[in-house]
């Protein structure tokens, strides 16, 4: 008999003589002539009421049937006289795996700091079935925005040798035996330097200039040693890059993006969307729709300068145009000036990667950021440099290896066109859709500085 999961038994348009259930015991309660199990199998956050006579077909183990053990249940889907409208009178019950008293998972409510120390488990609690349930159809969603719109998906590596950013932050790939093949320690690659990607943009703008329109989904790593509630050293990324697009139609591209995930958790029917509702943020429904309903609000990065300084307000880290914005600015202009999300743009060309295009002023370049309330930068993008001569003078200043980049010149000396992308941090915008304020908590296994054992 084949399993029905419990969140399709509960959506029973009809009664069922015959049904068999899995799953982890969340509670039970006993009397003489019978037990109350809640079970649940995370296929939502609903539990199955199962109520066993004294006496059925393995009733002899209901001792042993406590909190976290797996059991297998044979019965009958009947009308319930509690809350849900079905529950399961069993006919046979039998314990599959059992779960002693050191089951960590006892039924009380559990810190996040100490549910992130046992991630193998934390999985089977309402918060973390429900985050990455959501995970998942998030990710759903972020195909088919796509995929709707005749964007092709792209696998780019993520052993590279290119540091698309500039910053340095990237993790060295290297053997376990490094001096066996090779005597130079940082060439370990088969006799080459090579790292983890920090992006997939650059090897997606070379795409985009062939397909039109593409976007990449993917890991993505950082070695920048910041241990933020929003860092994460290995991360999840989309990126977009169109041909034929300059800075207006990517900021278009990133909103509408970024409202298109926000409307599809604002309809979610899975019950998960109602719990982040009430337990996690009570504001959260009306903060996306007010997201989903009202434009962006779009500023150049000189004006938020502007804005900044004349606040009046004291930051740690002092404004001045020119400065990197630091979280504080950025949370200060989503939340406390403009209260909405905000895309930020034309940014300064020194603070920027090699890539960027230059504008007419000589000293800004086409960078845009989106930021939102509750977590700042979300969204990070340009139009790219499509001049030829300017993009060589830009890897020349920066002392950038030539050769190392003449593949991605080559775009630029073959049939060279306008060109704009962006990056979106996934797990950004999960946090964002669900309310949950650290990174540590939308990552089935997060990777941070010194945690990276399970
Ligand atoms: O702003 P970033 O560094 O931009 C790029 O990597 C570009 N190559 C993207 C592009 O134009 N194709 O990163 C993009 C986004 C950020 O806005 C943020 O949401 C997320 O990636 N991000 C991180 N998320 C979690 N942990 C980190 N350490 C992150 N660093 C960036
Ligand atoms: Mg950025």
């Amino acid at each position: 008999m084949t399993r029905t999961l419990i969140k399709h038994a509960l959506a029973s348009e009809t009664a069922m003589d015959n049904i068999l259930v899995e799953g982890w015991i969340r509670t039970r309660r006993d009397s003489k002539a019978f037990s109350f199990i809640e079970l649940n199998d995370g296929t939502s956050l609903a539990s199955i009421q199962i109520v066993a006579d004294a006496g059925i077909p393995g009733y002899e183990d209901i001792g042993k049937m406590t909190t976290g053990a797996s059991v297998s249940i044979h019965g009958k889907l009947i009308p319930s006289p509690g809350k849900q409208k079905w529950e399961i009178q069993v006919a046979s019950i039998r314990l599959v795996g059992t779960a002693p008293d050191s089951y960590p998972l006892q039924k009380k409510g559990h810190s996040p700091e100490f549910l992130r120390s046992i991630a193998h488990l934390r999985a089977r609690t309402n918060l973390f079935g429900a985050v990455f349930r959501t995970r998942s159809r998030l990710a759903a969603a972020v195909h088919r925005f796509f995929q709707e719109r005749d964007f092709v998906w792209i696998h780019t590596p993520l052993i590279t040798a290119s540091d698309c950013e500039g910053a340095g932050e990237m993790f060295r790939v290297t053997t376990l035996d490094p001096l066996a093949n090779n005597k130079n320690h940082e060439e370990d690659f088969f006799g080459k330097a090579a790292y983890l990607t920090v992006s997939g943009q650059l090897e997606g703008e070379t795409m985009a200039c062939a397909l039109s329109n593409i976007y990449t989904f993917g890991p993505t790593f950082r070695a920048e040693n910041s241990n933020t509630t929003r860092h994460a050293a290995e991360f999840w990324m989309i990126e977009p890059e169109v041909a034929f697009c300059d800075l207006e139609g990517d900021m278009d591209l990133a909103e509408n993006f970024v409202k298109y995930l926000v409307r599809t958790m604002l309809d979610d029917q899975s019950g998960d969307m109602d719990f982040f509702c009430q337990f996690v943020d009570k504001g959260l429904r009306e903060r996306l729709q007010h997201v989903a309903d009202t434009p962006f609000v779009r500023c150049s990065y000189t004006e938020a300068v502007d804005i900044l300084i004349k606040s009046g307000h004291k930051f740690d880290y002092p404004v001045s145009w020119g400065i990197n914005l630091q979280s504080e600015h950025e949370r200060y202009l989503t939340e406390e000036h403009f209260k909405s999300p905000v895309t930020l743009y034309n940014y300064p060309a020194a603070i920027k990667p090699f890539y960027m295009r230059l504008n007419d002023d000589g000293k800004t370049v086409t960078a845009m950021d989106v930021l939102v309330p509750g977590i700042g930068e979300i969204v990070g993008g340009s139009q790219r440099e499509e001049r030829l001569d300017i993009l060589m003078d830009n890897i020349k200043r920066l002392g950038l290896n030539e050769e190392a980049y003449s593949w991605y010149v080559d775009l630029r000396r073959f049939g060279s066109v306008p060109h704009a992308g962006f990056g979106a941090g996934f797990e950004r915008l999960l946090m964002f859709v669900t309310g949950v304020t650290n990174i540590r908590d939308v990552l089935p296994y997060p990777r941070t500085p010194g945690h990276c054992e399970y």
